[in-house]
């Protein structure tokens, strides 16, 4: 059987910015997360003051640890904790951080542990440690105070641990008789990502870079609405100093948890600049979602009557400011003032997530009036649900087409059969419409959240078969993100997730080297792949998309064979181009359907790579048995 694929027929462009990213904190994502601070509660604003921290000490009397609570003088950081010291050792007194499900150290790596601390005079030594289970210590250092004028100093230091544990403690020790103030009590390992002092966790913004995504959409999701508006993701309360930054509990706190007492709290240490600066460090483009003033509507939405909507609309302006603004504009100087005075050149915004009705279009409706008379140049993101078979998606996204939305998200977490059989699904969208964003997708073994639902091959090569249709269909989909991102091994509220990580390590899903296959591969422009004349989207278990990339002067191709049993192709390249004579084949594959990545096997299904011989412009493709192959054929 032979599959054509023709270099000169040209039908559609590929949007540079296809294949993303969707983050979201979900299964501590950001706190615990790609938020390398390693300390919870760091602040004492948590629902109970002292949730995540332990005292002991043998001489300590009643009153020695308060929770000071400042109220609305400082209504962002009303808590710190006041200490009252008579010791001169350990056992004296000491408070220790359980971290978020422990505290991953490693051995010859440097913490940086820092406080704003008050003292009146010169009294109290801290002695900050990292501990293991027994108590042993992995790494210390005493931090002297400089100040005892009464006023708040922020002070740290550095010191390197001995050992490497995946679930340590932080500990804390007072040496000295006297009163000292602490807040914000912060440790954070040397190794974030560029260095940045208080910055993301290295490994896991390095597997992101890894995969070249066009675009990080952020920062949710089901975050961005709230259960009610008050836990709405509000950007402005995200930025300026970290220690300013107001936190609330997170959405998904309790949804799948059933935790006596909120403890999965949004930070905010990684702030809209920060999402901003990590799109710009890995070459994405940055798309932001805001809440269209609605909250979740599996909660019942709670709405921001019309007439009240424009704080929430200028949320919107004010963010296209923030982000592009020159220095001399109100936001603009925000941003400079942060550090970053060049603009982050914002090109796309998404309005809402997951909403849907007459009251989304009404608010929306607004949302789009303000921004594109202001910003015509800004592209609107509008939300189209979760239900990609059911009359509600067809009735929104046919208002949506009326009202001429730039970008539809759409939503769909369905089975590897429902992939599998959508690999057509834009075939017959209308070209010169709005563009298609499929904003979340993921094939499920089982139900969502459920810890036998498996990131296994039978789910991550159905989503390749699907992105077959997502790549052909160029023209429509301009933008593709799996959901969700990021998950931690002890702390997840779903399944499945791309990237699982623990303390320590991560890995990559074999959904995630799909991922990464398609965004490597991206091309520029898509070309004909036919087979009999024949769209190859299904028929004989065989999907099939091709491109050309511009850059490289390469033919790109993709083959999914997603049946049992071995089969070849006749790969012809047809046009007026001759081709190399060797080309390069990447192979990801396994026998096994219910086969999974883990931390001990991280690499169990993941791209093979091998030269491949080309002659006359044609060569014979092994298709093994439920196997991705992407072929790169250079042009002369
Ligand atoms: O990806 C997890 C959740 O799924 C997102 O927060 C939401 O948009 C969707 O329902």
């Amino acid at each position: 059987i032979t599959i054509a694929v023709n270099p000169d027929k040209i039908t559609a462009k590929i949007q540079p910015e296809m294949w993303g990213v969707f983050f979201e904190d979900i299964n501590m994502g950001a706190d615990g997360g790609i938020y390398a601070e390693l300390i919870k509660n760091r602040s004492f604003e948590f629902y109970k003051p002292l949730m995540g921290w332990t005292i002991q000490g043998s001489k300590i009397q009643e009153g020695d640890l308060q929770v000071l609570n400042k109220g609305e003088k400082d209504a962002n950081n009303p808590r710190y904790l006041r200490v009252i010291s008579r010791g001169t050792n350990k056992a004296d007194l000491n408070i220790t951080n359980e971290g978020f499900k422990g505290i991953g150290v490693k051995k010859g790596l440097s913490y940086d542990f820092s406080v704003f601390y008050r003292e009146s005079s010169p009294a109290v030594k801290l002695h900050a440690e990292l501990i293991d289970s027994t108590g042993k210590v992995l790494g210390s250092a005493v931090l002297i105070p400089e100040k005892s004028d009464g006023q708040w100093k922020k002070q740290s230091v550095t010191f390197t641990a001995n050992q490497t544990v995946n679930k340590a403690k932080f500990n804390l020790w007072f040496e000295g008789a006297g009163q000292i103030d602490l807040d914000q009590i912060s440790l954070f390992p040397g190794d974030t990502w560029k260095n940045r002092k208080g910055g993301l966790r290295g490994d896991m913004v390095q597997i992101l870079a890894d995969m070249k995504p066009g675009f990080i959409r952020f920062p949710g999701g089901c975050i961005v609405e709230g259960h009610d508006l008050s836990t709405r993701y509000q950007w402005k309360k995200t930025i300026g100093p970290v220690e300013n930054r107001k936190l609330i509990v997170n959405r998904w706190n309790s949804e799948f948890a059933h935790r006596p007492a909120p403890d999965y709290y949004q930070t905010f240490g990684l702030g809209f600049y920060e999402y901003f600066q990590l799109s710009e460090d890995i070459g994405a483009e940055p798309l932001p979602i805001l809440n269209c003033g609605m909250s979740c509507q599996f909660n019942t939405a709670e709405l921001v009557p019309l007439d009240e909507l424009d704080p929430y609309i200028q949320d919107a302006l004010d963010l296209i400011e923030f982000a592009n603004g020159d220095v001399n504009t109100p936001w603009g100087k925000v941003r400079a003032e942060m550090g970053h005075p060049a603009p982050f050149h914002l090109k796309m915004l998404g309005i809402g997530n997951e909403n849907w009705g007459p009251q989304y279009l009404e608010r929306l409706d607004l949302f789009t009036k303000a921004v594109k008379s202001k910003y015509p140049e800004i592209k609107l993101i509008n939300s189209s649900g979760t239900d990609p078979d059911g009359a509600r998606f067809d009735l929104l996204n046919t208002s949506l087409r009326k009202m001429k939305a730039d970008i539809i998200d759409e939503h769909y977490y369905r089975s590897p059969q429902w992939f599998l059989a959508n690999a057509k699904r834009y075939d017959n969208y209308d070209r010169n419409g709005s563009k298609v964003f499929a904003g979340e997708y993921a094939a499920q073994s089982d139900g969502i959240a459920k810890p036998t639902n498996k990131n296994n091959w039978e789910c991550a090569i159905a989503e390749a078969a699907f992105m077959t249709g997502l790549e052909r269909n160029a023209a429509v989909v301009h933008m593709a993100s799996y959901a969700p991102l990021f998950a931690h091994a002890d702390g997840w509220q779903w399944t499945p997730d791309m990237i699982w990580v623990d303390n320590l390590a991560i890995y990559g899903t074999p959904n995630y080297y799909v991922q990464k296959l398609y965004s490597l591969n991206k091309g520029t422009d898509v070309i004909d792949i036919l087979s009999d004349q024949k769209v190859i989207a299904g028929e004989d278990g065989i999907y099939a998309s091709a491109v050309l990339d511009q850059k490289t002067n390469e033919v790109v191709i993709k083959v999914i064979n997603a049946s049992s049993s071995a089969k070849s192709r006749n790969i012809v390249i047809n046009g007026s181009k001759k081709t190399a004579s060797g080309g390069k084949l990447i192979q990801l594959q396994n026998e096994n359907l219910s086969a999974v990545n883990t931390f001990a096997n991280a690499v169990n299904v993941s791209p093979k790579e091998k030269e491949i011989t080309i002659k006359n412009n044609q060569t014979l493709l092994e298709l093994r048995p439920y196997s991705f192959s992407v072929l790169r054929v250079p042009l002369k």
